[in-house]
């Protein structure tokens, strides 16, 4: 069929089935003569698309009632805006944690707009290898934000810290859908799609109603939850296909024993690749510390940089593909989210041995 084993870190490898059920209902969507994405996003048909994801959203994630599932358009950037916006006017006060791009992202956003903010805890001073651990968060925050799992350091918080007069707000794109959510605390979740849940474009927020009441007044329409959620993310035309896609990925994972089934295809996937990694680690330098290590993306380096270079280029041969990691750690980097097989990691820890052998 042609198809490689993809490692980016997103857009990144979908379940081949979800893909091929797509293609197979494409051009004539249950008989109505139209695509998906041709028509009407109030009509029956897209209505029960709709409506089937967040019935499985809710039912796989285990998402309590307090919740509303928001499909917003945007990537989970604007995520990074929107939650000062609608958790905590100017002058009131929120606490980040820094692991690395993403949080800084977030921090950057929220400062804009002249929250009051302190970085509760950071791996900065270790080139992000870790999650900082404890993370005593202070009394008089309006929200906590954190990053669940680092995409280009390839580090993931086990447990969140709990707070204990404020919300937890988490980024959950790299992920999300990967092994079962601890709700407890949480204010606001969110994901942009494209690793473990669809195409990109789009974010899940899954909100708590109780929060509304907290948005600023001179919030727009578009940029307050509320609208999406008292309104089904039928206020304006949502990104049809990504929920169609959404909707199929959720069956998939549902078929696939849920997120507890899901979670240990993960670890027994990466395990493969950290084996490897372990048992020789002159020649393969992981970037994460074991504690805080990623099952989505594996960080790692050869032990120089014309290793690198050769590994990218001969894996490349032997059909993997999207092993460069990201310029702040360099080296490689493998993203193995839900839809890597067991068979792509085992093609790769592979591969690392013979690599070490014939380079060793
Ligand atoms: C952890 C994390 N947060 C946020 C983003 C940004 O997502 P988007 O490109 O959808 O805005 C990414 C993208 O890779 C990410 O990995």
């Amino acid at each position: 069929m042609g198809r490689i084993y993809n490692f980016s870190a997103g857009p990144a490898t979908l379940p081949v089935e979800v893909l091929e059920k797509a293609r197979d209902e494409f051009l004539d969507f249950q008989g109505s003569g139209m695509s998906i994405i041709e028509m009407s996003h109030r009509g029956k048909i897209f209505d029960a698309v709709h409506e089937k994801s967040f019935e499985l959203m809710r039912k796989i994630a285990n998402i309590p009632d307090r919740f509303d599932i928001n499909y917003m358009g945007g990537g989970a950037s604007t995520q990074f805006a929107l939650i000062p916006m609608n958790l905590s006017g100017k002058g009131r006060k929120a606490g980040y944690i820094n692991t690395g791009s993403w949080s800084k992202k977030a921090i950057e956003q929220a400062k804009i707009q002249g929250i009051d903010l302190q970085e509760i805890a950071s791996s900065k001073d270790s080139n992000f290898n870790h999650i900082p651990d404890p993370i005593n968060v202070p009394s008089g925050l309006d929200y906590v934000h954190a990053t669940s799992n680092n995409t280009i350091f390839g580090t993931q918080f086990k447990s969140f810290p709990k707070p204990a007069d404020s919300v937890l707000t988490i980024d959950m794109s790299s992920d999300f859908l990967s092994k079962p959510i601890d709700w407890d605390s949480v204010g606001i979740a969110y994901a942009g799609l494209q690793k473990n849940a669809g195409p990109s474009g789009m974010a899940v927020a899954i909100v708590d109603r109780e929060l509304y009441k907290r948005e600023k007044e001179d919030t727009p329409t578009m940029f307050r939850y509320s609208t999406y959620g008292e309104n089904k993310s039928l206020y304006n035309t949502p990104p049809t296909f990504q929920i169609y896609m959404l909707g199929l990925i959720l069956e998939w994972i549902d078929s696939k024993g849920g997120l507890q089934g899901i979670a240990k295809h993960n670890e027994s996937k990466a395990a493969l690749i950290y084996d490897v990694i372990d048992a020789n680690p002159e020649f393969y330098i992981g970037h994460s510390q074991k504690d805080s290590r990623s099952l989505m993306n594996i960080t790692f380096n050869c032990k120089s940089d014309e290793l690198n270079a050769k590994f990218l280029e001969e894996s490349k041969k032997q059909g993997m593909d999207g092993l460069k990691g990201h310029r702040s750690v360099g080296g490689l980097r493998a993203s193995i989210y839900n839809a890597m097989s067991q068979e792509g990691c085992k093609a790769l820890a592979d591969f690392m041995k013979d690599f070490l052998q014939r380079n060793g």
